[in-house]
């Protein structure tokens, strides 16, 4: 497991310990192939609520040489962020040309909230937490800016995405994702392994 100093992560991690054998386990069976084990009826022990962080505005500084590292970064829960800034992040993380896509809208339309994370450039990470309304909320769009990349950024957005979908409730947070970031979601992040499915539609 990665150790990384923010609370969050510590905190997150922390609760990971507890199923450690188990997740291990379910990796190396996810890695040997399907299925896996079931273990939903496990009941998930308590974490402490926390405090969203301060809200704070992205506010490039003209002429300021940036360095992006690990303590200086922000993160806001549903904060007031563009659309532009989104798709501007989004373009260069996923490789596609930028667009007028309205972020915002949707966002606000569906999804539980979102995380951003700023340093002194602007935004440098962004995950979207859309959800059922209920107990349901889903990881979709997770992006970290290259000049961010490899600090914990990507792994503290999805904390404070559980966190805040847990603290509205929620009781599961779900992902998929290509097989090069198992890294990341499994070991990095603390999720399980689980069979899903994906259909293209067009
Ligand atoms: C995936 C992504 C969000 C990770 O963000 P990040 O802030 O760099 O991730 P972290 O620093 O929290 O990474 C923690 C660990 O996860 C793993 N990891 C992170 N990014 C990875 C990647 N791109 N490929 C493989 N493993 C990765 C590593 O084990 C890493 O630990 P290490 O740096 O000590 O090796 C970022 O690489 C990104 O924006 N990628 C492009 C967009 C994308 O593919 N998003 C995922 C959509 S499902």
């Amino acid at each position: 497991m990665t150790a990384y100093s923010d609370p969050l992560v510590q905190e997150w991690q922390g609760f990971r310990a507890e199923w450690e054998d188990e997740a291990r386990d379910m990796v190396k069976r996810w890695r040997e192939g399907w299925p896996a084990e079931s273990s939903a009826s496990r009941s998930r022990p308590a974490l402490r609520p926390r405090k969203p962080d301060a809200p704070a505005k992205s506010t490039p500084t003209a002429g300021m040489t940036c360095t992006s590292t690990p303590g200086s970064m922000r993160y806001e829960w549903r904060g007031d962020v563009s659309s532009p800034e989104i798709e501007t992040l989004h373009a260069s993380g996923f490789g596609h040309a930028i667009t007028g896509y309205d972020w915002r809208s949707r966002l606000e339309r569906y999804s539980l909230g979102w995380v951003c994370a700023y340093d002194c450039e602007g935004l440098a990470g962004f995950v979207n937490v859309p959800w059922d309304g209920g107990t349901h909320a889903f990881i979709l769009d997770t992006v970290v800016a290259a000049r961010a990349s490899r600090q914990g950024v990507g792994t503290r957005l999805v904390a404070v995405a559980a966190s805040e979908a847990r603290d509205a409730g929620c009781e599961w947070l779900h992902v998929d994702f290509e097989d090069h970031l198992a890294a990341f979601y499994l070991d990095s992040c603390g999720f399980r392994p689980t069979p899903a499915g994906l259909i293209r539609l067009r």
